[in-house]
């Protein structure tokens, strides 16, 4: 059971289911599950990363990693330390959430006298964005000053680390469900005319590129999948990978996300996709109540993700669980540390919920893409799972 939405909430998911019908409608009927994804996401002012709501945190939908402790981002400064004390340069984190992330890594990396030469924030939705500036506010003026926003990625290449946490999971996907040998794409409907609020799978044909995408994982897999499977596919991810290898000179892209390497995403016995939304911590599978203020959000498939960085010219040259990552950065030296006590006893709980298997630990990945950066990577040095990609 959902909790019911407050009568703000309700007003605002109407305004957004508006539009969305108003789209529909425009498009004669049908919309792809991608445009329906991209505006109960990201529709200016209405969507759910562009509008008000708490969204994330414990008062929020769901709870990241930089959300459940501070640990998370000094694990993630380590890693970026070693790299830019071999190649220079900044750090570039994309989607910050609410800045958490970006506070922990540069607090410690001012610890260690290695703050990079700017820490700059790429951020789609301009309500987080205020909340970045409003939490890094709080932070010593010598860390600030590192601090800056941008529209749009740099345009001239840049050296250091780019970071991006739970970002690849919210681009918009596609669905499809397999039918004999072809591939129906399975996009959004009105259920009950055009003024009645309810939305419907309905699908159709798919076209070229996701008839291309399909054919060339259903090729990859190891078996055939069953009559009616219904997954879905992400093919935003080529471009955007693309993109953030034109704007790497030199250094790392380190993705952390939960998902997994294809052949596991697509088991036969995964038949429902992993499709997910999240309100008020509760997670459930219906895309179509609450929208507008309600997550939606996909598993992210990191075969994709390294296909696309190969056809990119970046190596895949580390993947690993989030616990073998975190431990591997130094993750219970931080927790050893701290003063016996209630302080202790806070960070080794957080611990656990980051590298427990049945928590994060094993569902979430870090993946490093890298140019022109040869050394081992300290984060994967306990694990790598390269070979399941
Ligand atoms: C699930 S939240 C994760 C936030 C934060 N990284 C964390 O871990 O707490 C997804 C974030 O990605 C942002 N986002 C989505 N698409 C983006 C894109 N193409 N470029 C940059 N940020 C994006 C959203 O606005 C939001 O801040």
């Amino acid at each position: 059971m959902l909790p019911p939405l407050t009568a703000e909430e309700a007003q605002h998911s109407e305004r957004v289911a508006a539009l969305l019908r108003g789209e529909l409608t425009a498009r004669g009927g049908w919309l792809s599950f991608e445009r329906f994804m991209e505006l109960a996401l990201y529709a200016p002012g209405l969507g759910y990363y562009s509008a008000g709501s708490v969204k994330l945190g414990a008062g929020g939908d769901f709870v990241t990693g930089p959300e459940v402790s501070t640990l998370f981002g000094r694990c993630v400064a380590r890693q970026c330390r070693q790299v830019l004390g071999a190649v220079g340069g900044g750090i570039l984190e994309l989607g910050a959430g609410t800045g958490r992330m970006a506070a922990a890594v540069l607090t410690e990396l001012a610890a260690h006298d290695a703050l990079p030469e700017r820490y700059a924030i790429l951020e789609v939705s301009a309500d987080l964005a205020e909340r970045q500036r409003a939490e890094l506010a709080a932070l010593p003026p010598r860390l600030r000053e590192r601090l800056v926003w941008l529209e749009r990625l740099p345009q001239v290449p840049v050296r250091g680390v780019i970071l991006a946490n739970e970002v690849a999971d919210a681009l918009p996907c596609r669905r499809f469900r397999c039918s004999g040998a072809q591939v129906q794409e399975l996009g959004v409907a009105l259920a009950g005319g055009a003024t009645a609020a309810a939305f419907r799978d309905c699908s159709a044909p798919a076209d070229a590129a996701l008839a291309r995408a399909c054919e060339s994982l259903r090729g990859s897999l190891p078996g055939p999948l069953p009559e009616g499977y219904v997954s879905e596919v992400c093919l935003r991810v080529t471009p955007w990978i693309a993109a953030l290898s034109e704007c790497l000179e030199q250094g790392v892209v380190l993705l952390s996300d939960y998902g997994l390497p294809r052949r596991h995403y697509y088991h036969p016995q995964r038949s429902g996709g992993t499709l997910r939304c999240h309100f008020r911590q509760r997670a459930h599978d219906d895309p179509y109540i609450n929208v507008g203020v309600q997550d939606i959000t996909a598993w992210v498939d990191f075969t994709r993700v390294a296909e696309a960085a190969a056809a990119a010219g970046l190596e895949v040259s580390g993947f690993a669980t989030q616990a073998a990552f975190l431990v591997a950065s130094g993750l219970e030296g931080f927790v050893a540390e701290a003063a016996e006590g209630a302080a202790h006893a806070r960070l080794a709980g957080e611990a656990r919920r980051l590298i427990m298997s049945e928590e994060m630990g094993e569902a979430f990945k870090f993946m490093a893409l890298t140019r022109g950066y040869d050394a081992a990577l300290a984060g994967f040095a306990l694990q790598d799972l390269r070979h399941q990609l």
